[in-house]
């Protein structure tokens, strides 16, 4: 095999508990996370010149070793003296620096093409090890779904599937450091604390609408108001998306991206176009819940 083209979904966090800092300096969590449609394509070929080469149509992104991709493929090549070298074509719809894991979801793509395209035969606990290297979510998004994680966000119990629903993103368009919303954290704390372990316990719930409304009654995000308080503009996309009915309306992880749950397709699409016309200066995506994580297209 000599080329691959993956789909590598983004994710959101239906619920982020923030419960401690540890010892080496990152935070304990738990959180559910929840794979959306919302995808990069990646493509990988191999070379037979040495180097790995990126190539992107996004502005915003780096395409050297500041890239996480990049820094993947160089973590194999490293580890196992690969040979030859790796060209990576990476079409990016992901929002950057967003909440939504954009850049650890090339990375899970880069770890999970790469394992087929030199037939490296890695099980999923060995390829999870690699993408903790890189990133405290790119365990999860090598597999996506549902999942429950604690630790870092590493330790991961799957969960049955949610229902496919409607989703919009409303993005402030302000890129937001995950570590500099850690830090402000542990200055001024939070006063939102979801019950994570709770949400996570009703996905085994027996399957239908009152399922669903549980989990998504159980909606927080410890991190909300502290992004919030750095970027007004997250308060301002969710009240508006509440008055547009979805439910629940939360920011991503780390942020600035609101996700806003929808009833149906119906009700999206119209909230959609208000939402565009009423708040034109967030960048507004229609996509959805999702069952899977990385695919092979
Ligand atoms: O693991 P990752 O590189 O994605 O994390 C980015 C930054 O977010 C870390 O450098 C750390 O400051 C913060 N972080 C944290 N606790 C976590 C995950 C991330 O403090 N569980």
């Amino acid at each position: 095999m000599d080329r691959i083209t993956v789909n590598a979904p983004a994710k959101i966090n239906l619920s982020l508990d923030v419960t401690g800092r540890r010892p080496d300096g990152y935070h304990e969590l738990r959180t559910v996370f929840q794979s959306i449609a919302l995808s990069d394509t990646l493509t990988l070929e191999r070379l037979q010149e040495s180097g790995i080469r990126l190539m992107t149509d996004a502005e915003n992104v780096p395409a050297d070793e500041g890239n996480l991709a990049v820094r993947a493929a160089m973590l194999l090549f490293h580890a196992f003296s690969l040979p030859g070298g790796l060209s990576i074509t990476l079409e990016k719809r992901i929002p950057v620096a967003a909440g939504l894991a954009g850049g650890s979801a090339d990375a899970a793509g880069v770890l999970y093409a790469m394992n087929l395209l030199y037939g490296l035969e890695f099980s999923r606990t060995e390829l999870e090890k690699f993408a903790l290297i890189l990133g405290s979510d790119v365990p999860f998004l090598l597999f996506g779904g549902s999942a429950y994680a604690t630790g870092r966000g590493e330790a991961l119990t799957p969960l049955p599937d949610l229902p496919v629903l409607p989703v919009i993103l409303g993005n402030p368009g302000v890129p937001v450091s995950t570590k500099a919303v850690f830090q402000a954290f542990d200055e001024r704390g939070s006063e939102v604390h979801p019950d994570a372990e709770a949400m996570a316990g009703a996905f085994f719930e027996e399957e239908g609408e009152a399922r669903t409304k549980k989990i998504l009654s159980l909606a927080g995000n410890t991190l909300e108001p502290v992004t919030a308080s750095l970027v007004p503009a997250i308060a301002a996309i969710k009240a508006k998306c509440l008055e547009k009915g979805a439910f629940p309306a939360l920011m991503s992880g780390s942020g600035g991206t609101v996700y806003a749950v929808y009833e149906n397709a119906e009700k999206a699409q119209n909230s959609l176009s208000e939402l565009r016309s009423e708040y034109p200066d967030a960048g507004w995506i229609l996509t959805s819940t999702g069952i899977r994580g990385i695919e092979v297209i």
